[in-house]
C-alpha cells in the first residue's frame, strides 16, 4: 500500500505518486513524503554501527555514521538515515540487506521502503532486509542539502507549479535566457548557503562508498542492491568503484555513466517519440471505448494534439479549485504529456481522458490532478528541517557529479538545439544542462567515470524496449561494460520494468536475489498488463487474490510498487524515478 502522508500527499510528485505530477526527475520512482511527526529521527543517535529502533509500523530504523570526506576524516562525519523491512526468515536462511535506490537523483529511499517494504519483501523474498536509506545530503540524512532559508523562500524561488518550475524551453524565445539566469543565482545561493562547506561531498562517489559502509555494518562483505533510474548510475559507479564487492545487483532504467558524468543527458532521449509514439498505436487498437481520445489511425491522433498543443499556446485555461488556482499553459502542457510517458500503463487511460477534456474546453480535471495546494507556511521559521529536498538533491548530485559547465546562452541554445534534432521533449529535458550551466561547486578527485569493471557477481542490467528516458541502447552498452553481466529486455513503453508487472522479467529478478541465477542472454519479456484495460476486468483479479499464487502474489507486489512510478515531481517528493 502507498502510505499517505499528512502533508505533502499531492506533492508527491516523484515516481510513487498516485497523481502525475512532473516531470524532470530522472526517472525516479517518486513516493509518498513522510511527514518528519511520523517520527522523529533526531531522537536516533548517529554511530559507526546499526541500532535499530522500532519505527513507522513494522520498520526499523537507524542513523549510520561515515566521514563526509573519504580522504579526510577530520572533516566530520554525515549521518545517513537508514530503514529496515526485516527478514521473516528463520536465521539459517537469512541473505543479509538488499538495498533500494529509487533514483532522482535526490530520492528518499527511506520513503520509499516506509511505503513499500512488503511488496518489495514479496518481490526479493522474506530472506533479505529490504533496506532503503537517505542518500548523503537527501531527506532525514544529515546534513541536508537546502538552499534557502525559510519555507517561504524556497517557495518564491521555485514555486512548484509544473509550468513555473520546469518551463518549456519552446514556450517563448526568452525562456533559455531567463533559466540561465535564474541557475546562476540559484549556483551563487548554494555556495552562500552551504556554510558548512559540505555540498562538495554530495556525488555519487560518496554514496557508493556509503553503501559499503552500510553493507559493512550489517556485518556483510558485498553488496546486494537494486538501483532504477539514477540509481543504475549509482550501482555502475559502486561496481566500478568496488568491483570485488557486488554481490547481487540489478540495475534497471539505465543512465548512461558517460552521459551522466559529462552533463549531457540528450541521448536519454533517444527513445522518448517511440513512447509517445505507443500511445497513438495502443488508442487506435484499444478503440473508442477503452481511450478516450480515439481517432481511426495514429496520424489522426498525432495531428490532434499537435492541433490542441497550438491552441493551448495561443489561448491557455485559467483554473479555479477549491484547493488553488493556475494556468494550463504551454509549459504545463508540455509536462502533462512526458509525464505520462513515465508509466504508461497507470497513465495512458487517464491521460487519454485529460486530453479529451481538454479538446472540449475543460481544464478542470487536468490541473486538478497536477495542482499544488496553494502555499502556507509559517512564514518565518526556518526552511530545516526540511524532509522533502529531492529539488536540491537532484541539483547539487548531478551538477557535482559532473564537470563544470559554465555554458553561455548561446551555448544553451545550441545545446537543445542539438537535442531537439534527436527529441520532440528537448523543450523539457534540455533543462538537465541549464541547471548546471551556473553550478560552482566541485569536489576536486571526484570520481567522474568511466564506469565499466570486471565484478565478482554478473550484474543483472534491464531495459525497456521504449523508455522515455533512459533508452534501451544505454542498457545494452551497461550490460557491455561489465563482462559477463546479462541484459535483460522488456518489451514494453514506460520508464524502467516496474512500470507494468511481468512474470517475465521479475521472476527473473526474483530469482536472481535468491539463487543468483541469470536468465538467458538475449531474453525479451513481456508484460502482464494492458496499456488501455476494459473497464470490466476487476472481477477476476479479486478472485484470484483471495488464493493468491506466488506467481499473483509477485505480479501483485509489482504492481503495488510500479503504481508509484513517476517523474520525479515538481515539488520533489521521494518516489522512485
Ligand atoms: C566520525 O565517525 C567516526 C566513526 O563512527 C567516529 O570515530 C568519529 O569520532 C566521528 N567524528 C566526529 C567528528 O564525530
Ligand atoms: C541505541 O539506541 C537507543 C535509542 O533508540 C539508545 O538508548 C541506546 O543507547 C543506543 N545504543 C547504543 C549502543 O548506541
Ligand atoms: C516548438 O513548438 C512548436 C509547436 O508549438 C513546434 O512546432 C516546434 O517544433 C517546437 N520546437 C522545438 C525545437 O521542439
Ligand atoms: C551531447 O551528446 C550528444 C550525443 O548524445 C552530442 O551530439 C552532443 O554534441 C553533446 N553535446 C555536448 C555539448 O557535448
Ligand atoms: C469539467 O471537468 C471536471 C472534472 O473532470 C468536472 O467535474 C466538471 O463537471 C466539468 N465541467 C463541465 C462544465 O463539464
Ligand atoms: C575484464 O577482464 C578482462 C580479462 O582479464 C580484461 O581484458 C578486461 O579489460 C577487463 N574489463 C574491465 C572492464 O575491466
Ligand atoms: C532456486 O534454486 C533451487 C534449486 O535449484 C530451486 O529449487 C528453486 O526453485 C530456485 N528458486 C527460485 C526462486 O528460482
Ligand atoms: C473496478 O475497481 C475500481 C476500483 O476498485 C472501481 O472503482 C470500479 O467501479 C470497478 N469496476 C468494475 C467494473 O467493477
Amino acid at each position: 500500500m502507498i502510505r499517505s502522508s499528512s502533508f505533502l500527499k499531492l506533492i508527491a510528485a516523484g515516481l510513487f505518486a498516485s497523481s502525475i505530477r512532473s516531470q524532470l526527475g530522472l526517472p525516479s520512482v517518486l513516493l509518498n513524503a513522510l511527514a518528519a511527526s511520523d517520527f522523529d529521527w533526531q531522537m536516533l543517535t548517529a554511530t559507526d554501527s546499526l541500532n535499530w529502533t522500532d519505527c513507522y509500523s513494522g520498520f526499523q530504523c537507524s542513523l549510520l555514521q561515515v566521514p563526509l570526506d573519504y580522504d579526510a576524516t577530520e572533516k566530520g562525519n554525515a549521518s545517513i538515515a537508514l530503514v529496515r523491512f526485516p527478514s521473516t526468515s528463520p536465521k539459517s536462511e537469512y541473505l543479509g540487506p538488499n538495498l533500494f535506490n529509487p533514483g532522482g537523483p535526490g530520492g528518499s529511499g527511506v520513503s520509499a521502503i516506509v511505503s513499500l517494504g512488503s511488496s518489495f519483501a514479496e518481490f526479493f523474498g522474506p530472506q533479505f532486509d529490504i533496506v532503503g536509506f537517505d542518500p548523503r545530503g537527501i531527506s532525514f540524512s544529515t546534513p541536508t542539502v537546502s538552499f534557502f532559508n525559510t519555507a517561504a523562500e524556497r517557495e518564491l524561488w521555485t514555486p512548484p507549479d509544473l509550468n513555473l518550475r520546469y518551463p518549456s524551453l519552446n514556450a517563448t524565445s526568452e525562456v533559455v535566457s531567463n533559466q540561465w539566469s535564474q541557475f546562476q543565482l540559484i549556483g551563487q545561493l548554494a555556495e552562500e548557503r552551504d556554510t558548512e562547506d559540505f555540498f562538495q561531498y554530495i556525488t555519487t562517489d560518496n554514496v557508493a562508498r556509503d553503501m559499503l559502509r552500510i553493507t559493512e555494518a550489517f556485518g556483510f562483505e558485498k553488496l546486494q542492491y537494486y538501483g532504477v533510474s539514477y540509481g543504475s548510475l549509482l550501482g555502475t559507479t559502486f561496481a566500478t568503484l568496488f568491483p570485488d564487492k557486488v554481490g547481487r545487483m540489478v540495475i534497471d532504467g539505465i543512465m548512461d555513466g558517460e552521459a551522466w558524468y559529462s552533463a549531457n543527458l540528450t541521448g536519454s532521449m533517444t527513445d522518448t517519440d517511440k513512447t509517445l509514439q505507443t500511445f497513438f498505436d495502443s488508442c487506435v487498437a484499444a478503440g473508442p471505448d477503452a481511450c478516450a481520445y480515439y481517432a481511426p489511425t495514429a496520424a489522426e491522433i498525432a495531428t490532434n494534439l499537435a492541433a490542441l498543443t497550438e491552441s493551448i499556446r495561443a489561448q491557455p485555461f485559467p483554473v479555479r479549485t477549491s484547493l488553488s488556482h493556475g494556468i494550463v499553459d504551454f509549459s504545463f502542457f508540455r509536462n502533462y504529456i512526458f509525464a505520462s510517458l513515465y508509466s504508461p500503463y497507470n497513465a495512458f487511460a487517464g491521460f487519454a481522458e485529460g486530453l479529451a477534456a481538454l479538446t472540449a474546453g475543460n481544464a478542470t480535471g487536468v490541473y486538478a490532478a497536477n495542482q499544488v495546494p496553494a502555499f502556507e507556511c509559517d512564514c518565518a521559521a526556518p526552511a530545516a528541517p526540511f524532509t522533502a529536498n529531492i529539488y536540491e538533491g537532484q541539483i547539487t548530485t548531478s551538477c557535482g557529479d559532473g564537470p563544470v559547465v559554465d555554458d553561455s546562452i548561446a551555448d544553451l541554445r545550441a545545446f537543445y538545439a542539438d537535442q531537439a534534432q534527436l527529441a520532440s521533449f528537448a523543450d523539457i529535458w534540455a533543462l538537465w544542462r541549464v541547471h548546471c550551466s551556473g553550478w560552482k561547486i566541485h569536489r576536486e578527485g571526484r570520481f567522474q567515470g568511466p564506469v565499466g569493471a570486471n565484478t565478482s557477481f554478473p550484474l543483472l542490467v534491464i531495459g525497456n524496449t521504449a523508455d522515455p528516458v533512459t533508452p534501451l541502447m544505454w542498457a545494452r552498452k551497461a550490460a557491455g561494460l561489465f563482462p559477463g553481466s546479462v541484459l535483460l529486455t522488456q518489451d514494453s513503453p514506460g520508464h524502467m520494468s516496474l512500470v507494468a508487472p511481468s512474470l517475465c522479467t521479475h521472476g527473473a529478478m526474483h530469482a536472481y536475489f535468491q539463487n543468483g541465477t541469470l536468465p538467458a542472454p538475449g531474453t525479451v519479456c513481456a508484460v502482464d498488463a494492458e496499456l488501455f484495460p476494459a473497464a470490466s476486468a476487476n472481477g477476476t483479479t479479486s478472485a484470484k487474490r483471495f488464493l493468491a499464487s506466488p506467481e499473483d502474489r509477485l505480479l501483485d507486489a509489482v504492481r503495488a510498487i510500479g503504481e508509484v512510478v513517476r517523474p520525479i515531481a515538481a515539488r520533489g517528493l521521494p518516489g522512485i524515478a
